[in-house]
């Protein structure tokens, strides 16, 4: 891997995420060398061109077909050559052969405590579900949704008082500080995905991925 690690980040919307991102690589070992979007008006766009990072949005609306946007993402990425790909709000499903081409290189992070809650609405559904307990995951992407293996996550409490909105701006705070620290150990070179499962250090992780603060 190149020194400092190079990492492309795919986005859709606010980009929070990839503010958080781009804080931390300040004193990190990586570098944010491009930002790409599917949607134009994605404010994270403006983020990155504050903090003087490459963009491109590639629109899946200029496509008839998914797959043709994934190789025009896929050939945009192959000539900016990052270490890792890292999928931050991107609201798109990626085809198998993308995934396949960045296998082992390719992040995102879901607002839920994966395996639990893949898919949308994770809020609304821990509340429906009357759990106690709520939080973010990072995770190796792979072809099954929001399947891939865990590597590590960070829990909030749920309280009486929340609602889906509150328990979204507690799991984000979460995310913050969680995404960057992933991605520091990616840049270690301490992370792999083999055989279907996320390691750390040569250790392979549980299926629920170690706790941020075992990290
Ligand atoms: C985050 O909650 C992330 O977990 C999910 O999409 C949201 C993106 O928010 N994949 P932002 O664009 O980073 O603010």
């Amino acid at each position: 891997m190149k020194d400092p690690c190079s990492v492309a980040v795919l986005i859709s919307g606010n980009g929070t995420n990839l503010q958080a991102l781009i804080d931390a690589s300040e004193d990190a070992n990586y570098r944010i060398t491009a930002v790409i979007s599917n949607n134009p008006d994605a404010y994270g766009l403006r983020r990155a061109r504050d903090a003087d990072i490459p963009t491109w949005t590639i629109s899946h609306r200029d496509f008839n077909q998914r797959i043709e946007f994934d190789r025009a993402l896929m050939a945009r990425l192959d000539r900016i050559q990052p270490d890792l790909v890292v999928l931050a709000g991107f609201m798109r499903i990626l085809s198998a052969e993308f995934v396949n081409h960045f296998s082992g290189r390719l992040l995102n992070i879901h607002p839920s405590l994966l395996p639990r809650y893949p898919g949308t609405d994770t809020h609304q559904r821990v509340l429906e579900a009357g759990d106690s307990e709520h939080g973010a995951a990072v995770h190796f992407v792979t072809e099954e949704l929001d399947g891939g293996p865990v590597i590590a996550h960070s829990t909030v409490p749920v309280s009486p008082e929340d609602d889906a909105s509150s328990l979204q701006e507690k799991v984000h705070r979460e995310e913050y500080r969680l995404y960057p620290r992933v991605v520091t150990l990616f840049a270690e070179g301490r992370l792999k995905m083999t055989d279907g499962r996320a390691w750390l250090d040569g250790n392979a992780l549980p299926a629920e991925g170690l706790h941020l603060e075992r990290l």
